[in-house]
């Protein structure tokens, strides 16, 4: 999507996994942007803070969309201006049909009034939902949606503000289409802990990786954390959740805040992590090896479709500047040994393949932060459940140019 924004993958927080409708009120978006400074997120990128859904009341005479008076009893500017007062950019919620996914007014009907109010709010980020309107639930690219959505981009755009545009909804459709309507858009249904996250995430963005790229980016939803409030995943999962967002070039939304460990503090400010995500040449990683049984795309329907975690091992691998990021994952209930050859995986400017003129590569360990040395293989053992292990390597050889 054309408008300037997202060269890399957002990063920030949304309040959704948090507060779902409890509590979201200016008080709390305060809280939350107070912690966020205190723990210096923002100097590592964390930009954006998101109101999800809830906000809203109802659509006055004027048909301008008033937020819940007792949550908000300043209205939103004043709200807005404590975000941007406290280094971080404001992002708001909205749903392309009637009413949103938790029962709040939506755009329909009114995409250049909410484009111009959430300008008037100086709002930096819409999130954009997709229920209660025409083909809500189609597992099919639907012409109405796209049309929607495109009504809605042009009036963001037509506000002059810059407001970065972030699809949600439970399609896996959008992603063809995904960069000319906006900057990111949802693959899969929400991801709430690690089976969701391999069901709706995992396994589906495994083939959208030509679809994204500076300008729009798939996104497979928040990061879930390991505080007992949130629930959800083990710190060893969430840990494994952020490497691997990192090298599918996600979206980095926090989902927890004012519950966060220590532990997934410390695996959310991991700088050499980050900075795989947010690697300028923009490129989403993808599977190198595996000895899952085989999976395509059109068997992976979105909505509440389960299917059983398999009892198998992943190594994805990402381009970056100076080498590639690798994610070594085991899904099975084991433990498990595996021995990657470095040597299988090599890069053009764009694309992974094998390489030949390989001969050794220096390998650092991006959470032990250990430099562990020049090796052909990477030989580990991964925990149970979504252990893994994340490596940056560097190839002795230069970086193989593109021949123009
Ligand atoms: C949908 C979205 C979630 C959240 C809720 C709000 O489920 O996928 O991310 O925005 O709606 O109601």
């Amino acid at each position: 999507h054309d408008n300037g924004l997202g060269s890399t993958p957002q990063m920030g927080y949304n309040t959704w996994n948090d507060f779902e409708c409890h509590g979201v009120s200016a008080e709390n978006i305060r809280k939350v942007a107070d912690k966020m400074v205190t723990l210096g997120l923002p100097a590592l990128g964390y930009e954006y803070l998101i109101i999800d859904d809830c906000w809203a009341k109802k659509r006055g005479e004027d048909g301008v969309l008033v937020p819940d008076p007792d949550a908000f009893p300043q209205g939103m500017k004043p709200v807005a201006d404590y975000v941007h007062e406290s280094g971080l950019k404001f992002g708001i919620y909205t749903d392309r049909g009637t009413w949103t996914c938790a029962g709040r007014p939506g755009t329909w009907g009114y995409e250049v009034t909410d484009a111009q109010t959430f300008a008037s709010w100086d709002v930096d980020y819409v999130k954009t939902d997709s229920c209660n309107g025409p083909d809500s639930l189609d597992d099919r690219p639907s012409s109405a949606a796209i049309a929607q959505y495109k009504l809605f981009r042009d009036a963001l755009n037509a506000t002059g503000r810059p407001i970065f545009l972030a699809l949600s909804g439970w399609h896996n459709w959008y992603s063809p289409f995904g960069k000319g309507l906006a900057n990111s858009w949802r693959i899969g249904y929400d991801v709430r802990n690690w089976r969701s996250a391999w069901n709706y995430a995992i396994r589906v963005n495994a083939f959208l990786h030509d679809y994204a790229g500076p300008g729009g980016w798939n996104d497979p939803d928040m990061l879930v954390g390991s505080s007992d409030t949130a629930v959800r995943m083990t710190p060893e999962q969430s840990r494994t959740q952020f490497s691997l967002w990192s090298v599918m070039t996600a979206p980095l939304l926090l989902g927890s805040m004012l519950s966060m460990t220590d532990h997934d503090l410390e695996t959310y400010t991991n700088r050499e992590v980050i900075a795989v995500d947010q690697d300028p040449l923009g490129i989403q990683g993808q599977i190198v090896w595996e000895n899952c049984p085989l999976r395509n795309r059109t068997n992976i329907r979105q909505k509440q479709y389960y299917d059983e975690i398999p009892a198998c091992q992943q190594v994805w691998a990402k381009p970056i500047q100076d080498g590639f990021a690798v994610v070594l994952l085991n899904l099975e209930n084991n433990s498990a040994r595996v021995n990657f050859s470095i040597s299988d995986v090599c890069w053009s400017s764009t694309e992974l393949q094998p390489c030949d003129f390989f001969e050794e590569a220096a390998v650092r360990d991006l959470w032990s932060k250990e430099d562990l040395g020049r090796m052909r293989f990477i030989n580990v053992t991964l925990a149970a459940d979504g252990g893994s292990r994340m490596f940056k390597v560097v190839p002795k050889a230069p970086r193989k140019q593109e021949v123009k």
